[in-house]
């Protein structure tokens, strides 16, 4: 090696060691595996690196946000500092926040004044602000706009009762050529999915929240049994009886085959539906999710964060990582490329961001006003009380049990759980 070089290369690790982030950290990310979440992650993990030098090790992880919840609490629970960073769901604050690194010195205020509030708010536990705010979502009826032409509606269904005259119609029609098609799909697996499209009929019909903002257990009352009613009833109708099996990717699978009129799903299925060889390109559009009797259209909140872990060998990368994805930039590329919905409110009037998905700005109000599950209210007990809900409506829709009973029995398990402290 000749001198220059030398001193060239220990120029540049002089550069590097001078860097807050030194080249060569390896971070390892359990990120996401729903739809295109895993390459999305990718891209902006290789954006970073490109960046900074450091590489980052993205885990396969687990579908199911019940079975990632888990996993991770094994982790945090053994204070394995294995992975660096996590993607953390809007509902888990609460229960693994603890284990978090506290970034409230880490990200300027003017950085996070610029996202949703509320979203702040709720990843504030103890005034320690441990997940930064990366994408939101909220329930959405995703509808084939050529089929409501063909059959004559002029616009998406504004009740419960008008999607099932809807979609039964649609359903006749169309069997008569296609003997599998069917008319409605959603999330109807027991597990956190199934809570989060259940809590949309029971609050579209006035039914609250299944436990209120002030810890009382709500869930046993006569609007939220008509909405679980009135929902049951179309498994085996306008739904198929594998609706029970369905998560997200399920139902998303089947419409965008083409089988089903209408859909409930988060808004990450529209980049997808509109892709090149999607046989639904084009062909459908996004709504507000129905309203019950006498009740509101109703959407959950949902979405994700990014933390770190507070046993990680690399807090400083780690951070500098979450800064990057959770920033303007990052934000406005996924919200471009996949239409997940930025968590900064200026980027829901940004033309690009608008053209690629139209109804982040025609159905603003659907995600601002979405209704939360109650686990805040709940704290640590909130798993126990979303599974109790999940079963209970899993169960009548099955027909293991009528709607007043399993709800009567979702009643005595989460006072149960509540007598064990929330
Ligand atoms: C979506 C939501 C998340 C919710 C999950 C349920 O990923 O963003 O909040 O828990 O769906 O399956």
């Amino acid at each position: 090696m000749n001198k220059t070089l030398t001193l060239l290369t220990l120029t540049a690790s002089l550069v590097a060691a001078g860097n807050a982030h030194a080249a060569g950290v390896t971070l390892t990310f359990a990120c996401d595996s729903v739809g295109q979440g895993f390459d999305q992650c990718k891209k902006g993990t290789d954006a970073w690196s490109a960046k900074t030098g450091n590489t980052v090790k993205l885990l396969q992880v687990p579908k199911d946000t019940g079975d990632r919840l888990a996993l991770y609490q094994q982790q945090l629970g053994a204070k394995a500092s294995d992975v660096d960073v996590y993607m953390v769901d809007v509902v888990w604050p609460g229960l693994i926040g603890n284990s978090l690194l506290d970034l409230t010195s880490a990200v300027p205020k003017a950085v996070l004044d610029t996202h949703f509030q509320p979203i702040v708010k709720n990843n504030t536990i103890g005034g320690k602000l441990i997940a930064v705010p990366w994408f939101t979502d909220g329930g959405v009826l995703y509808y084939r706009s050529d089929l409501l032409k063909k059959y004559g509606f002029a616009a998406a269904p504004k009740t419960w009762s008008e999607l099932q005259m809807m979609a039964q119609k649609i359903q006749d029609g169309e069997r008569k050529t296609d003997p599998k098609f069917t008319g409605y799909v959603f999330q109807g697996k027991n597990y956190e999915g199934l809570t989060c499209d259940a809590l949309e009929w029971v609050n579209s019909y006035g039914g609250g929240t299944i436990v209120d903002s002030t810890g009382k257990v709500t869930i046993n009352n006569p609007k939220a049994v008509a909405a679980v009613k009135m929902l049951s009833s179309f498994v085996g109708t306008i739904s198929p009886e594998a609706v029970t099996t369905y998560d997200e990717e399920g139902a998303r699978n089947v419409f965008q085959a083409g089988s089903a009129a209408f859909m409930r799903n988060w808004p990450y299925a529209y980049s997808l539906g509109n892709s090149e060889k999607s046989p639904v390109k084009g062909k459908f559009d996004v709504a507000a999710l129905p309203a019950g009797d006498g009740g509101s259209s109703s959407a959950t909140l949902g979405g994700w964060q990014l933390a770190a872990n507070k046993y990680s060998k690399h807090p400083k990368e780690a951070t500098d990582l979450i800064l990057y994805l959770t920033g303007n930039a990052e934000q406005k590329r996924r919200a471009v490329e996949a239409s997940y919905n930025p968590t900064i409110p200026a980027l829901y009037k940004d033309a690009d961001v608008l053209k690629a998905v139209p109804f982040f700005g025609s159905l603003y109000d659907v995600f601002t006003g979405s209704v939360a599950r109650p686990a805040t209210a709940t704290k640590t007990k909130y798993n126990a009380v979303s599974l109790a809900f999940s079963t209970a409506v899993y169960n009548s829709m099955t027909k293991k049990q009528t709607p007043e009973v399993a709800l009567a029995a979702a009643q005595a398990s989460i006072t149960r759980a509540k007598g064990r402290g929330f």
